[in-house]
């Protein structure tokens, strides 16, 4: 059966002030459905580059990268655009919710954009679910400023979760939160592997890393296995 991700030998070079830098220079990543992968390595090694080759954000110069077995290393934007909202949910250090909507009309946000209006009342059902599994059914009438960060972070996550993607991408999502609070929303994020979920986390946190199936470090433009010790 074939990998949910398999990326080999990808390779990103960014235009610099000066001339271009190789930033991913042949990465080799699979992830198999309900796997959890963290992603580490020091500031500028191309973490967040690396999630935007796997969110279709941007295209890898060389390499290729399928997903569920189809080949995607280079689609059109159009394309690229339906896969992200089809396939990925994206979830980030800022929570990027809007203010004067509830945490329920925040989630249902993301019923819109990919799917068309859904039914009033399955959309209901679905926004519920998700606010339901990161844990906060009860706060879906707040307003974004009646929540904590935590809170906030956790309707990013059901935002992301709504249209069960297959591969959930989170760059340093607990950031902004503090230790106690980022530990709830890593718990969120490994829960939607139960599901058959992929998870790939990039995070500087080493006790969240450490939650995670398997940590892999980027250094040098290329990802190695880190051995647990
Ligand atoms: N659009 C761009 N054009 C040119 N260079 C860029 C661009 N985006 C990022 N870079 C450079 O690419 C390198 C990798 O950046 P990236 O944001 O992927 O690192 P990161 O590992 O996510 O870092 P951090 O941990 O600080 O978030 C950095 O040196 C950065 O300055
Ligand atoms: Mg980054």
């Amino acid at each position: 059966m074939s990998a949910l991700i398999e990326l080999s030998g990808i390779v990103k070079t960014l235009k610099g002030q000066d001339q271009p830098r190789t930033i991913l220079g042949g990465v080799d990543l699979r992830v198999e459905p309900g796997e959890s992968v963290a992603i580490v390595g020091r500031s500028g090694s191309g973490k967040s580059t690396l999630l935007s080759v796997l969110g279709i954000f941007d295209r890898p110069d060389s390499g290729t990268y399928l997903l569920s077995g189809r080949d995607i290393s280079r689609v059109p934007e159009r394309r690229a655009a339906r896969l992200r909202s089809a396939e990925f949910g994206f979830v980030f250090q800022r929570f990027f919710l809007l203010k004067h909507l509830t945490a329920a009309q925040n989630v249902a946000m993301a019923l819109v954009n990919g799917q068309g209006w859904l039914p009033r009342r399955e959309r209901r059902a679905r926004v519920l679910a998700a606010l339901d599994r990161v844990g906060i059914a009860h706060l879906a009438k707040n307003r974004p400023t009646k929540l904590s960060g935590g809170e906030q972070q956790r309707v990013a996550i059901a935002r992301a979760l709504v249209r069960e993607p297959r591969v959930l991408l989170a760059d340093e999502p607990t950031g902004a939160l503090d230790a106690e609070t980022g530990t709830l929303v890593i718990e969120a994020l490994h829960d939607a592997t139960n599901r058959g979920c992929g998870l790939v986390l990039v995070t500087h946190d080493r006790d969240h890393a450490a939650r995670m199936g398997r940590i892999l470090d980027l250094a040098d433009g290329v990802l190695t296995e880190r051995v647990p010790v």
